[in-house]
């Protein structure tokens, strides 16, 4: 296995000219990469780990993937934090978790799966002495594997999710009780190790939010509390849920929901940083086969951090704004009126940070990856009518691998508000935010190089189009 910074930096380089591969957001040097996991701000830098199979492009024994940024957008490679260890309880996988502060000592609370595989799921600890570069697991892991009798099944726990209140720490372990739906189960410990149950946090309903929940994350914003689940199964294929409401005596009372993203963005993950900010990340998966991404060499990216805040009720979401310190040459419109043709911008480009403002009169939109031809474009647009916002991919590719589907979301504006449009183009990475509060990170694949235009078209008043070319981060 590889895992020098050095063999890491080749790796990197050896993939640079894959121009599906992005450039701004975080990837892994090569392989298969999903879940970011314990996200901690520690000596005023931020450390991320991520669900990584390093030895395959393929979803497999998964290890913890680590690198270092001082502004949660430049990141540096370090040596894997984790692996798994042979007969051990993650002898199959070290799954996702989180890291926590106990009074100086960096300590990992991770799902291991044991060498029967995934259905031997339990949770175990490793800590760290030397600032986060090594780490040690405990010997008593694994610290809880039995699953409460209420969830009636014995396979999904995990995903440890973990906070402080007054003198204990309470733990959020993701899982589901058999024929009702996902749930969230609620822990509480002094020492990290003994852990009490206490009672689901959370249940969702089996038709609506998947039949198991994963990658829990339970935080207070502004007034209220949030908790953020994935969720999976056989009627809900990788939705990412929010529930937002009060949370009292070790009791939530959500008082409204809604889906965090309506394409590719999954395996949710929040941290408070030094600043007090709470960011958010996700794991942006594949929207191509897996054949596919086995012969690129590399699967999966992880969305630029979103900073959280409530607005009205709702969540909101922004790009954190040391992005901009990437951004280079820009083009600027103001004030065009589109009457329903299309309309060819000067600008070209695949790594883009792109901020829209129209007031729609009809369909409108941007095509962004367009082919000088014709034959490829992908289309973003918004409909006031059926107040839906769309990411047309059936010309997206010539290549018929990619999954061609459109990405959609319900998007309502208020009256006298206009759309606002964030689009983070980068590769294969098209992450869109509309006004703050709906979200569609999607996946293109055009065949060609060159597919880098970009097109306004619809009815609407264009208020203002300012696109930058974006830096890399990696070269
Ligand atoms: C979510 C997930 C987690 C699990 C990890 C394994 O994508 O399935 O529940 O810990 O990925 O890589």
């Amino acid at each position: 296995m590889t895992t020098t910074n050095r063999d890491f930096a080749e790796q990197r380089r050896s993939l640079a000219q894959d121009f599906h591969r992005p450039s701004y957001h975080f990837i892994a040097p090569s392989s298969w990469m999903n879940d970011p996991n314990g996200v901690i701000h520690w000596d005023g830098e931020y450390h991320l780990f991520y669900q990584y199979h390093p030895e395959s492009p393929r979803f497999g024994l998964a290890y913890w993937g680590h690198a270092v940024s001082d502004d949660a957008i430049h990141w540096r490679d370090l040596p894997v934090a984790l692996a798994p260890t042979p007969g051990g309880p993650d002898a199959t996988g070290c799954w996702s978790g989180t890291v926590v502060d106990n009074e100086g000592l960096a300590t990992a609370v991770y799902t291991g799966v044991g060498p029967d595989g995934y259905g031997q799921q339990s949770q175990c600890i490793a800590t760290s002495q030397d600032g986060l570069l090594t780490w040690e697991k405990y010997s008593g892991n694994p610290i809880l594997s039995e699953i409460p009798d209420l969830a009636n099944q014995t396979i999904d726990l995990r995903d440890p999710m973990i906070w402080r209140e007054g003198e204990c720490w309470y733990m959020l372990l993701a899982s589901r009780i058999k024929n009702r739906g996902g749930s969230v189960f609620l822990y509480r410990s002094t020492d990290l190790i003994q852990w009490e149950f206490l009672h689901p946090l959370l249940t969702g309903s089996y038709a609506n939010d998947g039949c198991v929940w994963e990658c829990p994350s339970f935080f207070p914003l502004g007034d209220k509390w949030v908790l953020i689940v994935a969720g999976k199964g056989r009627r809900i294929p990788f939705t990412v849920f929010y529930f937002i409401g009060e949370y009292l005596d070790q009791q939530f009372r959500p008082e409204t929901s809604g889906i965090l993203d309506h394409a590719y963005f999954y395996a949710p993950f929040t941290m408070e940083d030094a600043r007090g900010r709470r960011l958010l990340w996700g794991w942006l998966r594949e929207g191509r086969s897996e054949d596919a991404h086995v012969a690129a060499g590399w699967a999966g990216c992880h969305s630029i951090p979103r900073e959280l805040s409530l607005r009205d009720g709702r969540l909101h979401m922004t790009p954190v704004p040391e992005l901009k310190r990437l951004r280079g040459q820009c083009t600027e419109i103001s004030d065009l009126r589109l009457t329903g043709g299309e309309r060819d911008l000067e600008l070209r480009g695949a790594a883009l940070d792109i901020e829209l403002e129209i007031k729609p009169e009809g369909s409108v939109g941007l095509a962004v990856a367009c082919a000088a031809d014709g034959s490829e474009e992908t289309r973003l647009s918004y409909n006031p009518d059926t107040k839906l916002l769309s990411v047309n991919r059936e010309r997206a590719s010539q290549d018929e691998e990619q999954e061609a589907f459109a990405n959609e979301a319900p998007h309502e504006l208020a009256p006298g508000e206009s759309l606002q449009l964030r689009i983070l183009l980068d590769g294969s990475v098209l992450e869109i935010i509309a006004n703050g509060r709906t979200s569609i990170c999607s996946r293109i694949y055009p065949t060609s190089a060159q597919s880098q235009g970009l097109r306004l078209f619809g009815k609407g008043e264009v208020k203002r189009l300012s696109a930058w070319l974006m830096r890399s981060i990696w070269h």
